[in-house]
């Protein structure tokens, strides 16, 4: 996230952290259970929320983003240990995670199928993977004017794709899903699901 978005991104969201987002992180995130990856965790808002966890391995590629969560890594009452590193390339072993959490971040990722094949790969079978994200919405004047409004979204947010399909990447993955809940007239998603057994 370039320029000016990191220094702002925790006062932006907050409106939207206090309505709803609080709320679906923490139901989302408290799931997650034994060795965690956390994936683009951006400034930390998900790392009060661990309390089921052993410890998270967080990775962020961004340092802008990643400075202004070290207050929220020094209140964690699990460990938490951070890495310079994207999605598409995971520093990991194969099959070393129970829980992988992701929340806003698949709309940014440059190549979210890549990124779905490493989360695979670092998974142990049966892990669950939690996502919380914005999609393309199903109503079909919704997703053409997110379409629309893609190329200037993504210059001003850093690669943001407000079209993203993210629901279709998983299902086209092999990943299983468990469950899906929507939110604003299905702009948000939160989508559980598992590497098989
Ligand atoms: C909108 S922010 C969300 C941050 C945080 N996950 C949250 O829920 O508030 C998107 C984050 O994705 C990160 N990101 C961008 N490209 C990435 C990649 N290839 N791999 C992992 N994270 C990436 C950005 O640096 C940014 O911190």
């Amino acid at each position: 996230m370039a320029g000016f978005l990191p220094h702002i991104y925790d006062t932006a969201m907050k409106p939207l952290e206090k309505t709803r987002f609080e709320k679906i992180r923490k139901n989302l995130v408290q799931q997650a259970q034994g060795h965690v990856l956390e994936v683009g965790f951006g400034t930390g808002a998900n790392f009060r929320y661990y309390q089921g966890a052993d410890r998270v391995d967080a990775i962020e590629p961004n340092p802008d983003m990643s400075k202004h969560a070290y207050k929220r890594i020094r209140k964690s009452k699990t460990p938490i240990r951070t890495y310079e590193a994207v999605a598409e390339k995971l520093p990991f072993a194969d099959s070393c995670f129970d829980t992988v959490v992701a929340t806003l971040v698949f709309c940014t990722i440059p190549d979210p199928v890549k990124a779905l094949e490493e989360i695979y790969r670092v998974s142990k079978p049966g892990a669950k993977i939690l996502m919380f994200e914005h999609v393309k919405m199903d109503q079909p004047l919704m997703g053409k004017t997110q379409q629309s409004l893609t190329p200037v979204w993504k210059r001003l947010c850093d690669g943001c794709h407000l079209d993203r399909d993210t629901l279709d990447l998983v299902n086209r993955s092999p990943l299983e899903i468990l469950k899906v809940d929507s939110y604003y007239g299905g702009l948000f998603l939160t989508i559980e699901s598992q590497k098989p057994f």
